[in-house]
């Protein structure tokens, strides 16, 4: 395989425009025909030729004004259509045929569950029709859809509905068109046989807007909280950036087969049901934010994203670091934001900061690519949110939507860079933010130095910061970033000190520093005594933050910093400190015991009853294993295992009489509810419950059999049945069975029963995922089946994945052996349980090297995990 790179200084702006898009699409069971008619104009007239892309197309016809071409006048390619000499203006007619009833890829134009539907970002439009399939040419489409009426009574586009009519042989046919101007990664298209459920949003403006959600007839009952979440989130973005929807309908379509979480095509947004369905039987608490927050997203695009555009793929984390963010805060508006905040760190850490650290890290704006889809990542995604989060901090919230703004008059209808939205943030706020695009352009988590210095006798405390970043495959040396610093400093007493530094006059309370050196220095005056600093309050820059808390100061944080986030944080590093100690005991060749400190933050928090559920449920959660490998020059995969089970098991012990007390008095009477604190009863509640499972007591099994029996809802359907599962108990294989009985109609469910066995601790996981591959409700075809079983024991079960054997390794390989010719976007994304090699030991790294090489062997391999696979060998 070789393949080539894609450049962002190779960028030229388009050599011809493309003004208006006519489509008809005559939809058929073996192979479907697509005529489209472009209006053409050149821009740049030393260019003699147009090259379109198109792939995996059968080329019909082809004219020119109405005329047929020649054949000399143009040449087709596996990839290009290429006119010689076209005018300067001109329409040209293409024909071709496609077979979306073989589409496996889900890319371009395909069939979920018997239904026709679209993904086109980032380049699937050529595989629908010949095109300029690149962000930056913005066209108006209108589209017509042809089907057979019986199969397919929806037929459905972006924009509205204009016209309609019926033909003679029991086809039927519907003409959209959408008013503006937009990229061919926003075109959709869907057809089928759907139930709807209807509503309606009043703009503040006045304008009535009808709201469908279109999904198979059966689950109609499920779309409630989706549609509930989609006019919170059209409220939320008038109030908060004065953003209204722009047409007169709003359409969600969910489909099972889709590669990612959902589409924000113009319009016409395509979802994975996951991120649809819902009903508090069958979703849980986490499924239910989910939803509210991928709806979002999606609707927040509408602006970010459609109407203000990306010019090239380098600039996705301008409308994804961007829509993320806004779809970040919504969620903290809408529930509670400390929880929020903490989970959007949690997964960060979890994902984004291996990525940055490993042979595939790249800046948020990356520099090259030889496959795009391979760059939809956590990268691009949540540490672009959180540059843009640090735009809001710098500037304040005011300042922050006031370059909003300027971003929207400047930009509308435009398609833009990554610089156009700094400077709008500059401009409207009057400040130099030239360093800050750094943060663009530099890949690596950047490590923060804090050290305090107090001086009794001058009243003073000096905060001494630096800054480093490590080398990253596209650079070694880095030039220092611009980081916003939110400190306090406490008293003993846990109050908010009053903050001067020197060079001002008046104190103001907690504030943003600004690092901008390599190493600064920052004195604040009148400090009385000597306090305990709170840094980087919620998370204000995505860094790795040193500082030499003692134990006490750590246990102080976590019960008296205002902070929500550094309380969670600071009991987070008192779990780290724990697992990592048990390790140097081991090494020393001592036995372990229960780390005190740690026992006595449980005993403050168990005792705790005037702290939200929610947050005491995250700050009584031991911090993941993908977090502390992150801590451990080499991962030991075992040890960290054993350690964290070491401190779940001491901690259920040492406070079981404290656990089984909270399991009382959270049980959550009553008719299931989704507000925060049910919400947070329930979760702490089943944390309380997964401590006391390690027990392996047959009170704690006969608890969760009941549970499993009575709730009315999946939160504690599937708490009890994944520890039930995951636990020594005979009962647990029956259990199992009766779940899937009970569930098989609804796939998502299944998914979850699909989870659940692949991220089991046991010996004999491996053995028992390779025998679910033939489950009948396994297929291989589907992302959502891949990702539950597949993806969720290379991901999330380190023991079991990382086998000292190998055998974890050589499973995956036979899946992407299986899978690349049916899905390559998939299955490049399942290789990234491979890439981190350098972090394990000479065994493992042997044997995951290995892994790689056979990938890289296999014949015509797609770009996509050649990609991933050949980069994570150099690296
Ligand atoms: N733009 C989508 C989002 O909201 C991402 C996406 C959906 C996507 N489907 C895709 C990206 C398929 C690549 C391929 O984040
Ligand atoms: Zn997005």
């Amino acid at each position: 395989m070789t393949a080539s790179a894609v450049l962002l200084k190779d960028y030229r702006a388009p050599a011809f425009l493309i003004d208006q898009v006519e489509l008809r699409f005559e939809l058929g069971e073996t192979g479907t025909r697509v005529s489209s008619r472009l209006q053409l104009r050149r821009q740049d007239s030393a260019i003699d030729a147009l090259h379109l892309h198109g792939e995996q197309l059968e080329l019909l016809g082809l004219t020119l004004d109405d005329k047929p071409l020649p054949a000399h006048r143009y040449q087709v390619t596996a990839d290009t259509l290429t006119l010689f000499d076209p005018p300067a203006q001109f329409t040209l007619g293409v024909e071709t045929l496609i077979h979306p009833e073989l589409n496996t890829a889900l890319e371009g134009l395909y069939k979920s569950s018997g239904n026709f539907c679209t993904q086109c970002e980032p380049e699937g439009f050529r595989k629908i029709t010949y095109y300029l399939d690149r962000p930056d040419v913005m066209a108006r489409f209108t589209t017509t859809v042809v089907a057979e009426r019986e199969r397919y009574p929806m037929l459905l586009s972006n924009g509205n509905p204009v016209e309609r009519g019926e033909l003679a042989d029991g086809r039927h046919w519907v003409r959209w068109e959408d008013p503006f101007p937009k990229p061919s990664y926003l075109f959709a298209l869907v057809a089928g046989d759907l139930g709807c459920v209807r509503d309606q949003f009043v703009t503040r403006s006045g304008r009535t807007v009808a709201l469908e959600i279109y999904t198979e007839h059966d689950k109609v009952d499920q779309c409630a909280h989706a549609m509930a979440s989609l006019k919170k989130a059209m409220r939320w973005d008038e109030e908060r950036f004065g953003l209204e929807y722009d047409l007169d309908i709003y359409m969600i379509v969910a489909v099972s087969d889709f590669n990612m979480g959902a589409m924000e095509n113009k319009g016409l947004n395509v979802f994975n049901t996951k991120f649809v369905l819902a009903r508090p039987d069958t979703a849980t608490d986490a499924d239910f934010l989910g939803i509210e927050s991928v709806i979002a997203h999606e609707y927040f695009h509408n602006w970010t994203g459609n109407r203000v555009t990306c010019r090239d793929w380098f600039q996705l984390s301008l409308k994804e670091g961007l829509t993320v963010f806004r779809d970040q805060e919504f969620s903290a508006d809408m529930n509670s934001a400390a929880v929020a905040r903490i989970d959007d760190v949690r997964n960060l850490r979890a994902l984004q900061f291996p990525q940055d650290a490993g042979p595939l890290a790249h800046p948020v704006r990356p520099e090259s690519y030889i496959e795009i889809n391979n760059f939809y990542t956590v990268t691009v995604y949540e540490k672009g949110a959180e540059v843009v989060r640090m735009y809001q901090t710098l500037l304040g919230r005011e300042g922050f939507r006031k370059g909003m703004d300027l971003y929207f008059q400047r930009h509308d209808g435009q398609a833009v860079t990554c610089e156009d939205f700094c400077a709008a943030m500059a401009d409207a706020n009057g400040r130099d933010l030239s360093q800050f695009m750094r943060w663009y352009r530099q890949a690596g988590t950047p490590t923060l130095k804090a050290r305090g210095e107090y001086d009794a006798a001058q009243r003073r405390y000096t905060l001494h910061l630096a800054q480093s970043c490590p080398p990253t495959p596209e650079a070694a040396d880095k030039e220092p970033f611009l980081i916003p610093v939110a400190v306090g400093l406490l008293d003993r007493d846990g109050s908010e000190l009053p903050l001067r530094l020197s060079d001002e006059t008046a104190a103001t309370g907690a504030r943003v520093l600004e690092l901008t050196q390599a190493e600064q220095s920052f004195v604040f005056e009148d400090v009385p005594a000597a306090p305990v600093p709170s840094l980087l309050r919620g998370f204000s820059a995505p860094v790795k933050l040193v500082c030499d808390y003692s134990d006490e100061e750590l246990l102080f944080l976590a019960a008296h910093d205002s902070d929500t986030f550094n309380r969670w944080e600071a009991a987070q590093q008192l779990g780290v400190r724990a697992v990592l100690q048990l390790l140097a005991v081991r090494a020393e060749g001592h036995a372990w015991s229960l780390p005190s400190t740690l026992a006595e933050l449980f005993a403050r928090l168990l005792a705790d009853d005037s702290t939200d559920p929610a947050l005491l449920e995250q700050m009584l959660t031991l911090p993941s294993e993908a977090y502390l490998a992150e801590q451990m020059a080499v991962i030991d995969v075992d040890g960290l295992f054993a350690a964290r089970e070491f401190l779940r098991k001491g901690l259920a012990l040492h406070h079981r009489a404290a656990f089984n007390a909270l399991v009382e008095r959270l049980a959550v009477h009553g008719a299931y509810s989704l507000d925060g604190e049910a919400i947070g009863r329930r979760a702490l509640r089943n944390r309380c419950l997964d401590y006391l499972a390690s027990l392996e007591s047959a009170l704690v099994h006969t608890m969760l059999s009941r549970q499993l029996e009575s709730a009315d809802n999946m939160t504690e359907q599937l708490a009890a049945i994944t520890l039930i599962a995951h636990g020594e108990h005979p009962a647990r294989l029956a259990a199992l069975e009766s779940f899937y009985t009970r569930w098989q109609r609804e796939a998502l469910v299944v998914d979850k029963w699909f989870t659940l066995q692949a991220t089991s601790k046991r010996a004999d996981t491996l053995k028992h995922v390779c025998t679910l591959l033939q489950h009948p409700a396994f297929n291989l075809r589907n992302p959502n089946k891949v990702r539950a079983l597949v993806g969720a024991f290379c991901n999330n079960n380190a023991v079991r994945f990382h086998a000292a054997d190998g055998s974890g390794y050589a499973f995956l390989v036979e899946r992407i052996v299986e899978l690349d010719p049916l899905n390559p976007q998939i299955a490049a994304r399942l290789l990234g349980a491979l890439t981190r090699w350098r972090q394990y030991d000479a065994g493992r790294q042997a044997l995951m090297r290995g892994a790689l090489e056979r990938i890289l062997d296999l014949r015509g391999l797609s770009p996509d995990v050649f990609e991933i696979a050949s980069k994570a060998l150099a690296g």
